[in-house]
């Protein structure tokens, strides 16, 4: 995939050169300008790929993303797209990337925040104690990501696929560039249904925001059915949201049976 991004960094610095005005391609032999008639004495444009001009280039990460999410044909090659995506400061912090979990062949697609410290040093999302308890919750209505079937397995992953420093929220413009790979993720593994776990995943897959407004009212994105709930680690600091967490579980085992 380092070609894909070569790619993208390319041409973005030939728009740039065209925007300032370049207009001839830098000839492969040295010309003696004092042989060439009056008309053709232009000066010859040469760039280099300093980081000033990639900055100057104002590549933007979305687009990028959006190209490299385009030729992604299954999920080694999304994970190659990631690991050559640059764009994502989070990357640089991270011990791992954070792909994913589960059965790639399950109904059940769950998508959570992004990683914490545990998930971060097992290279895998949700097997902290958000995690333990997210199992418990998929135990419930006789769903497992470590199922064969793929009518009793789920399927795990992120919005964002490193883990931000200190667990702080991830930023907007965060969200925005690694969407196109979660669209892509999704389009791969082709759940029957979508469950968002929690503001961020909501903010990313919906557009908005208000969990406990949101939770448990089935929406369409992808082109699936959707249902946000509360996430684990919030009903691990507020066990009186469980009531509505069941209310939720049950209201996909039903989605599922219908
Ligand atoms: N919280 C998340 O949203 N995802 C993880 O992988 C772990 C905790």
């Amino acid at each position: 995939m380092e070609s894909a991004l070569e790619y993208h960094t390319a041409r973005a610095l030939l728009d740039w050169q065209l925007e300032m005005g370049a207009s001839e391609a830098i000839l492969d032999a040295p010309l003696n300008r004092y042989d060439v008639p009056e008309t053709r004495k232009k000066p010859t444009p040469v760039a280099t790929a300093t980081p000033e001009i990639v900055k100057a280039a104002k590549i933007d990460p979305v687009l990028v993303a959006k190209d490299m999410a385009a030729t992604v044909r299954d999920l080694d090659g999304l994970r190659g797209a990631l690991a050559a995506f640059e764009y994502c400061d989070l990357k640089r912090g991270a011990r791992n990337l954070v792909l994913s979990d589960g059965n790639p062949a399950a109904r059940v697609m769950i998508i959570g925040e992004a990683p914490g410290r545990d998930e971060d040093r097992a290279g895998k999302p949700f097997v902290g104690r958000a995690g333990q308890l997210l199992d418990k919750m998929l135990a419930a209505i006789d769903l497992s990501r470590t199922a064969d079937l793929s009518a009793q397995s789920v399927y795990i992953t992120n919005i964002l696929p490193w883990r931000p420093p200190q667990n702080r929220d991830p930023k907007p413009d965060e969200i925005a560039m690694l969407m196109p790979f979660v669209q892509r993720h999704v389009e791969i593994v082709a759940p029957d249904v979508i469950v968002l776990m929690g503001n961020i995943a909501c903010q990313g897959v919906l557009g908005t925001r208000g969990i406990t407004r949101l939770r448990g009212h089935w929406q369409e994105a992808f082109g699936k059915p959707v249902i946000p709930m509360f996430h684990p680690a919030y009903l691990l600091r507020q066990a009186t949201a469980k009531r509505e967490a069941w209310a939720d579980l049950l209201a996909l085992k039903a989605k599922l049976a219908g």
